[in-house]
């Protein structure tokens, strides 16, 4: 199955879903967690759960708890992200920043709400066993804390106004964007009951396309308009930023970028062979399209 037709199928109960768990809002905290729910967002990370459940084989709907969490971790770090303490960002998902329209105190409060009810969703799902949302807690919470997500939001910060080197870059980036990405297949796999050899080959797949996933987030930040991305384009240039174009160039960051693209597919045919050995299911085509829709023309 292809992964732009299995979204189009599950993104709207899914983000029903989500909406259910928040609303009626009971004051003005749960309408800013709203307000950013809503602005859009691909769903990428909810996704990519959904289809690596569906990919061996299993019913994704036992996933939207997990995947509910990832997309509310994920928000939380765009809100206070744009905070002009960070990024100080004005524009996200084709709206004014949660900030612009509450206020940084409520903006501070619905990224924290947002980030403590994810656990809350989690451990209270219907759907999953009580010893995979364990694991999951444990996960989620180690790859969102200071050795991951916050870890690569820290060093972004620090290493503004100054040359660091290849590794420190790929080391942020592995981090404020890869950690998150790594936590959806780990849990859809864990969700699938996959054993830790598959799971060892998803975490290759992950780390692979979280850089790749920052890596074209930075290219289109010079080459993108604000109007597709729905957020303000040039900004890394203007906080003088370390980032693959402003390490590499922009010609050396789209070959990075494919040669990341290029090491995750072969992985992925890895896996899939390693499943077919055993007899066992796996839709490979699903990563696969994933992985396509992140590749970039030159231009
Ligand atoms: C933006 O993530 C922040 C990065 C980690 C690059 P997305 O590009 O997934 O943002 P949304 O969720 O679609 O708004
Ligand atoms: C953000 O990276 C990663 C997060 C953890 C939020 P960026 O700062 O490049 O993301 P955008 O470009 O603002 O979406
Ligand atoms: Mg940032
Ligand atoms: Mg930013
Ligand atoms: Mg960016």
């Amino acid at each position: 199955m292809n992964f732009k037709d299995f979204s189009q199928n599950v993104l709207e109960n899914f983000n029903q879903h989500m909406y259910n768990l928040i609303e009626p809002c009971q004051n003005e905290v749960e309408e800013a967690m709203l307000y950013s729910l809503k602005a859009g967002g691909k769903r990428i990370r909810p996704l990519l759960i959904l289809a690596t459940v569906k990919a061996f084989g299993k019913d994704e709907v036992t996933a939207y708890d997990a995947a509910t969490a990832i997309e509310w971790v994920h928000t939380y770090s765009l809100i206070h992200d744009d905070l002009p303490a960070i990024d100080n960002d004005d524009l996200r998902r084709g709206k004014p920043t949660n900030h612009k329209v509450f206020g940084e105190s409520t903006a501070i409060l619905a990224g924290d709400a947002l980030l403590t009810h994810s656990f809350d969703v989690l451990s209270a799902s219907s759907t999953l066993e009580s010893e995979k949302k364990v694991l999951l807690i444990q996960r989620l919470a180690e790859y969102a804390g200071s050795r991951g997500m916050i870890g690569g939001q820290l060093e972004d910060i620090q290493s503004e106004n100054k040359s660091i080197s290849m590794d420190t870059l790929q080391s942020i980036h592995e981090r404020k964007t890869g950690a998150l990405i790594q936590f959806s297949l780990f849990a859809g796999g864990t969700i699938a009951g996959q054993k830790q050899e598959v799971l060892d080959y998803l975490n290759q797949i992950a780390k692979l396309i979280g850089l790749a996933f920052q890596i074209r987030d930075d290219i289109l930040d010079v080459v993108g308009d604000a109007e597709s991305l729905g957020k303000n384009v040039g900004q890394d240039e203007k906080l003088d930023k370390s980032t693959y174009p402003s390490l590499l160039g922009l010609e050396g960051s789209y070959d990075k970028l494919e040669e990341m693209l290029s090491l995750a597919e072969e992985s992925n045919n890895k896996l899939a062979d390693v499943l077919k050995k055993e007899n066992n299911e796996y839709d490979k085509e699903i990563l696969d399209s994933f992985i396509d829709t992140l590749r970039l023309e030159k231009r």
